[in-house]
């Protein structure tokens, strides 16, 4: 009997004991946090904590997404000029009036000829999209916002629609500013029965903010979008383009001039006649295509030597046959099949058409009716 209540004794002083501990411990708590009114401002604290030692891959933390993209896409495209991309001088021509003229003298463009400001470049990988994209924003000065499909895809999926309203907030912070989306069939793709719910709001919150950049007359915002797969672009978003521009595969002038850019700072001994013949066996080659061609030429005159050692003074400059042999290495990575779909589409979509154009596209016909 006596153990027993002994016992219950114990029991009750720890228990007693428990409670005063546990109590200073809670007032010690109460004082230290003191400052923190209620739990909203509390949370409130806390996440500007997380934004200041801000650390993308948390993925606790709400992101700050103005902060992410003013950090990510912007891009200082100022040095650029029409002359760093080779051929395309028609292309060229047509954006100059259809996108610069009208946004450096916005005077002259009034009522029915306003600004339009959705283009879409289209055409096969490789031609340098991406390029005039910068090139227009350069010569708009305008600040250039460049977005991929992975930037949309990645991390922050399910909070893309916030990261899409983040990037035109942008836009609008930093006006002029131009607006470049590349690859926008893979987000922006034909609507379909299984489509995942979230690129469904992400399509929607698109079509918003680009109506809302077409509908204002103040704000200095260029939507400008490339694609290889026109054909693949959801029709609604489609329609927001006002101009959808062809860029092909680069011409024989074209291909002369971007061989002699890539070749700038390597010597070469190409006559005239070389330069034809260089040009003949390259057609069908796209612009990076090219690129890999010169870089592959570029490597023969150390191939020669039977060690880096060895290679005393400069090296001998390159000749006709160390492109033949990168030709052989190096095959177009464009099909015929693709060159022609998107010919095909210009023709039915496309802002300009012309002669030459006409005539490839006949000669497809004819080729594939054979
Ligand atoms: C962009 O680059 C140019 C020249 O390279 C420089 O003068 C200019 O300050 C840069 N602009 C920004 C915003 O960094
Ligand atoms: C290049 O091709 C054209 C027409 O296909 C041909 O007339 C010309 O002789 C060729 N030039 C060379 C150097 O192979």
């Amino acid at each position: 009997m006596s153990d027993k209540i002994k016992s219950t004794h114990v029991i009750i002083c720890i228990l007693v004991m428990a409670i005063i501990v546990m109590s200073v411990l809670l007032g010690n708590k109460d004082k230290n946090d003191a400052k923190i009114y209620d739990s909203k401002t509390y949370l409130k604290n806390q996440q500007q904590n997380m934004f200041q030692n801000q650390n993308p891959n948390n993925f606790d933390a709400p992101p700050d997404y103005d902060r992410i993209l003013e950090q990510r896409v912007i891009e200082n495209v100022s040095k650029l000029t029409w002359d760093d991309i080779a051929g395309l001088e028609e292309e060229k021509k047509a954006i100059q009036e259809m996108v610069v003229w009208p946004s450096l003298r916005p005077e002259l463009f009034t009522g029915i000829m306003t600004p339009e400001k959705g283009f879409l470049l289209f055409g096969p990988p490789g031609t340098g999209k991406t390029m005039i994209a910068k090139c227009i924003a350069s010569q708009l000065k305008s600040t250039f916002i460049s977005i991929s499909a992975s930037d949309l895809a990645s991390k922050y999926y399910g909070d893309s629609e916030k990261l899409v309203s983040a990037l035109f907030r942008l836009a609008k912070r930093r006006q002029p500013s131009i607006i470049f989306f590349d690859e926008i069939d893979s987000v922006l793709g034909k609507r379909n029965s299984n489509e995942h719910e979230i690129s469904r709001k992400i399509k929607t919150e698109f079509l918003i903010q680009m109506d809302g950049v077409g509908s204002s007359s103040t704000d200095r915002i260029t939507f400008i979008a490339a694609t290889n797969r026109p054909d693949d672009i959801d029709e609604a978003v489609l329609r927001r383009f006002q101009k959808k521009i062809y860029i092909p595969l680069p011409s024989r002038s074209g291909r002369e001039q971007l061989v002699k850019n890539l070749l700038k700072e390597t010597p070469y001994e190409l006559s005239e006649k070389d330069f034809e013949t260089l040009v003949n066996l390259t057609d069908g080659y796209s612009g990076s295509d090219l690129a890999n061609v010169c870089r592959e030429a570029a490597k023969a005159p150390i191939r020669e030597f039977k060690s880096i050692q060895m290679i005393k003074g400069p090296l001998r400059p390159l000749k006709l046959s160390d492109f033949e042999n990168a030709l052989k290495q190096i095959r177009p990575s464009v099909s015929i099949q693709a060159i022609f779909s998107s010919l095909h589409w210009n023709k039915d979509n496309g802002a300009f058409w012309n002669d030459q154009l006409e005539k490839q596209y006949q000669e497809f016909m004819s080729k594939t009716i054979k």
